[in-house]
């Protein structure tokens, strides 16, 4: 075989297509390099700051001038046209779907209006929009305290850093309607210095504490679940109006409640059974770690804020919302199995949640009227006490179960458990007022009305849902535009002063 040299020398033009291929290779290579290069440095300017953001810059638009990725996915929450099965963005009157509501949440804001939840670019605005909140013309009217504010705004640090955590407590909620504005975002989870996680609101931190545990010693992957748990949980409202979770036995139904009973908390008295209420509000965090991905390591962010790429790239998601809507990057990244089949699972779940849980809202309905008939056929309240605490219990299970709209997937078996131990003791409450009744001398059935829809319930319970409507509208109309134009105005002020090279100290305090 002839050598290399040999065959060029004989034909001078290998040599020549040779040279070019090596060139060709060089000049790509080179080229190559230079775009990773360029990705890296495109990598760090990412953290180049091009603005100062104080550690209490409630607006995320002025975070996001620094963070622009993060910033354009947390405003595609506003696109609210996703649902799934039983979820989703868009905004369902869980009244309308589920009427029974009406009759348990009897006495109590719930059954005026009760939507499902929308992304956290909403959070201020639908605070302002649910009947719950009334129509406070002035500061200091309404049925609710500032503490409601609390899981809706950074505004809330920033406040509480003004007038301290029982300062803000203890106001209304329409004391502070100009003050919060701006909706759940940077400030929540991040310093503004590092952009490492952090937790802003007391309550949480305050709870570690309790247990003697500091949670500034949480792991960086225990933080992205733990940032969650700031508002995803479940709290009460305890003396002056202050926010506390009441882990304090634990985080299943039957802990909490234990606690509840101990400090004899009542969120209220229901109209027609006269039971001593407890409402759950969102115990997500709680159920989630009963479930088998929290127990495998797996975080809130993983599935809700799962990573993105975008020119090179990889950054978090930051449009949280239901994964249903990304199962390629939620999902996908730890199962192989198709879409169809993980929404599958995911569906398979929830029908067989909502299948217990729809029969234990049946038999409460049930049990509260059939109490309300035992008061009006003269039941005592010696008579009425033990099925009054069973009927407590029993909903503070079912509710448990409700209010944690992704808990039949976070954990099933838990939800499952905790609705059949809820059937069990409705059971046990309708034998008792059976026998109240026998001894009462009825025997009868008991005649009970028709609440099998929204307006036929709310009449019942002689709800005026167009007068609270209109009282509402007013509100929207007059109250809303004037916080709206004094927030507008502090947030010039402060934009004067982040300007002025001459000023010091933080921009956002006078
Ligand atoms: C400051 C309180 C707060 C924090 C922190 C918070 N949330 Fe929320 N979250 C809310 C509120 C309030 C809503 C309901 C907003 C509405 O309906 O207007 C909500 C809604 C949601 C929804 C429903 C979205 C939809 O499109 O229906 C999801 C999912 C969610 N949060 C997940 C998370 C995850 C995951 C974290 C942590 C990474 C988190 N949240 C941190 C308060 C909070
Ligand atoms: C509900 C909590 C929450 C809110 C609100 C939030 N983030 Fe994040 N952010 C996270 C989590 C969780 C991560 C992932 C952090 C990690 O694992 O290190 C993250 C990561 C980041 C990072 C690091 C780079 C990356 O993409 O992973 C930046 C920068 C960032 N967020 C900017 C922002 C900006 C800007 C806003 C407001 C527009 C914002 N975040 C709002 C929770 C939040
Ligand atoms: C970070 C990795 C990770 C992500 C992301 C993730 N999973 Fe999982 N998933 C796991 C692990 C680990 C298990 C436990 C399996 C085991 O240990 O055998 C699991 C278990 C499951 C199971 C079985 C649970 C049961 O009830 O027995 C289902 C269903 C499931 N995942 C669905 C999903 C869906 C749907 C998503 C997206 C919304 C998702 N997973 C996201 C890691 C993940
Ligand atoms: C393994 C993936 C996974 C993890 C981890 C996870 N979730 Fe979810 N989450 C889901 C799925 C799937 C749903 C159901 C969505 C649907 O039906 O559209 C859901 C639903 C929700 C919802 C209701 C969403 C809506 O559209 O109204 C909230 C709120 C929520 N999760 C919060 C959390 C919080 C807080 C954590 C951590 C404590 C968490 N999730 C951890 C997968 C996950």
């Amino acid at each position: 075989m002839k050598t290399l040299a040999e065959t060029v020398q004989e034909r001078p033009w290998v040599g020549w297509i040779l040279f070019l291929v090596t060139m060709i290779i060089v000049f790509t290579l080179g080229m190559f390099t230079y775009t990773v290069v360029e990705r890296r440095t495109e990598a760090q300017f990412a953290y180049t700051l091009l603005t100062d953001v104080d550690p209490f810059e409630p607006r995320p638009e002025v975070w996001g001038k620094n963070f622009p990725r993060q910033f354009n996915t947390y405003e595609q929450m506003a696109d609210t046209t996703f649902r799934s099965k039983y979820l989703g963005s868009q905004r369902r009157d869980l009244l309308e779907d589920n009427p029974s509501m009406v009759i348990l949440f009897a006495g109590y804001a719930f059954s005026l209006d009760y939507n499902l939840s929308r992304g956290h670019i909403y959070s201020v605005e639908d605070v302002r929009q649910t009947l719950r909140t009334g129509a406070p013309m002035e500061k200091g009217d309404g049925p609710q305290p500032a503490t409601c504010w609390t899981c809706k705004s950074p505004d809330v640090a920033r406040l509480m850093h003004e007038y301290g955590s029982d300062g803000f407590y203890e106001k209304n909620l329409s004391d502070f309607g100009h003050e919060v504005v701006n909706p759940i975002s940077c400030a929540s989870c991040h310093d503004p210095e590092t952009m490492n996680l952090r937790i802003t609101l007391p309550a949480l931190s305050e709870t570690f504490q309790r247990k003697g545990m500091d949670i500034t010693r949480a792991t960086h992957q225990e933080m992205r679940s733990l940032t969650c748990a700031q508002c995803h949980v479940e709290y009460y409202f305890g003396d002056g109006n202050y926010l506390i979770f009441p882990w304090d036995k634990g985080m299943r139904a039957e802990d909490i409640a234990e606690h509840f009973d101990d400090i004899a908390f009542t969120d209220w008295v229901h109209p027609l059974s006269r039971a001593p209420m407890i409402k759950a509000q969102h115990p997500d965090y709680e159920v989630f770690t009963t479930g088998i991905h929290y127990q495998r390591g797996v975080s809130c962010a993983d599935c809700h804020m799962p990573y993105a790429t975008e020119g090179g790239q990889k950054f978090t998601d930051h449009r949280i919302q239901s994964p249903l809507n990304n199962i390629a990057n939620a999902c996908q990244t730890c199962h192989r199995q198709s879409e169809a089949e993980l929404i599958r699972n995911v569906y398979d779940r929830q029908d067989m949640v909502k299948e217990l849980r729809t029969k234990l809202e049946d038999v409460l309905v049930t049990t509260h009227l059939e109490a309300e008939f035992a008061w009006n056929v003269g039941a005592t309240d010696e008579q009425m006490a033990p099925a009054l605490h069973k009927i407590r219990h029993a909903q503070w299970r079912w509710d448990y179960a409700a209010a944690t709209h992704g808990g039949s997937f976070h954990s099933p078996l838990e939800l499952a458990r905790t609705i059949g131990d809820g059937l069990d003791i409705a059971h046990k409450a309708r034998r008792e007022i059976s026998g109240v009744l026998v001894e009462l001398g009825h025997t009868g059935t008991v005649p009970l009305p028709d609440v099998s829809t929204k307006e036929k319930a709310q009449a019942y319970l002689g709800i005026d849902l167009e007068q609270l409507q209109s009282e509402k509208q007013i509100f929207l109309e007059d109250v809303v535009p004037e916080w709206l134009a004094e927030a507008q105005a502090r947030h010039q002020r402060w934009n004067e002063r982040k300007a002025d090279p001459d000023h010091e100290g933080s921009y956002l305090f006078d």
